[in-house]
């Protein structure tokens, strides 16, 4: 089976590791093909560390003209806003990782048709959290989805949140509700931070009808999503306390390792496992 061709979007704390597991063959049947990143830094940062030679690109047509086969952004909700319908309309599948952009319900629907036109398709990675599966399977069943995101005040540090409301982070001395509203609203407020509630919208019950409460706690070690969705199924109850990554407080190992998994079983299975 010829390898999967890989393209890179975003040289950062998930770009990085991987890009690092497919140069390691972790990924039996990927090879990478071409980074891009708007910080040249980052780009030659990353191409200095790895083995194989993909093309370090800091023009974005050239590195869509590098003929990946799927094109993996890890990058920010812009890069997804700003690229992804040309990397669709390229005929690339795409993995998206900011997914807090398919948020908006016009983006998402207009990706959603140029995927279909071109025969491509989007990947989203449960990320940080758990259960996405069972979230799926009793979609149609669900009369509430509560997550529950506490961080320390550093993880939520640089939020556009911050910009108008009037809690100061540093001022915060023990565990304090900062936001209670709803996905939509959230993944807006906190690009970096609550990727995993439009996963669980994008899953479940919708952005909408998502609540997300975030919680600020000066003395947590990790990052933890608790989820918990009730229905005439029953009720999933699900907590997750995440180590961040060292590279990047905001973004928990989880979900590098998640994306290595979504890429790795993309490229390597050919069995699938869980609904
Ligand atoms: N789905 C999830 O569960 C989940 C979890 C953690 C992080 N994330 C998201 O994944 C993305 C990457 O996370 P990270 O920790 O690697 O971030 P990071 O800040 O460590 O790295 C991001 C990299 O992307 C580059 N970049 C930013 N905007 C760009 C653009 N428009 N075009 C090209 N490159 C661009 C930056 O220069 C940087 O090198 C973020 O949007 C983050 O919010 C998702």
């Amino acid at each position: 089976m010829p390898k999967k061709k890989v393209g890179l979007v975003g040289c950062g704390t998930i770009g990085n590791q991987l890009a690092m597991a497919v140069d390691s063959n972790k990924i039996a049947n990927a090879s990478l093909v071409a980074l891009f990143d708007i910080v040249e830094n980052n780009l030659q940062n990353l191409k200095s560390k790895l083995h194989s030679s993909p093309g370090a690109h800091s023009d974005f047509g050239t590195f869509l003209a590098s003929g990946a086969d799927i094109v993996v952004e890890a990058a920010s909700q812009d890069a997804v806003r700003t690229f992804g319908k040309a990397i669709l309309e390229a005929g690339r599948d795409m993995m998206v990782m900011s997914v807090g952009a398919l948020a908006e319900n016009d983006l998402l629907v207009e990706l959603l048709q140029v995927a279909a036109k071109k025969g491509c398709r989007i990947y989203v990675p449960t990320g940080a959290i758990a259960g996405i599966d069972a979230i799926r399977s009793v979609r149609h069943l669900l009369d509430s989805v509560t997550l529950t995101t506490t961080k320390s005040p550093k993880a939520l540090a640089g939020a556009p949140f911050f910009e108008t409301s009037k809690i100061k982070l540093d001022s915060i001395t023990k565990t304090a509700v900062i936001y209670d509203g709803t996905a939509a609203e959230a993944v807006r407020a906190f690009p970096a931070n609550v990727n995993v509630a439009a996963v669980l919208s994008l899953a479940g019950i919708g952005v909408d009808k998502t609540k997300v409460r975030i919680v600020a706690d000066p003395q947590a070690t990790t990052n933890q999503h608790e989820i918990v969705a009730a229905g005439s199924f029953g009720d999933i109850r699900i907590t997750v306390n995440n180590v961040p990554s060292p590279g990047n407080p905001k973004t928990s190992f989880l979900a590098v390792l998640s994306a290595i998994e979504c890429l790795r079983s993309i490229c390597d299975d050919g069995m699938r496992i869980g609904s």
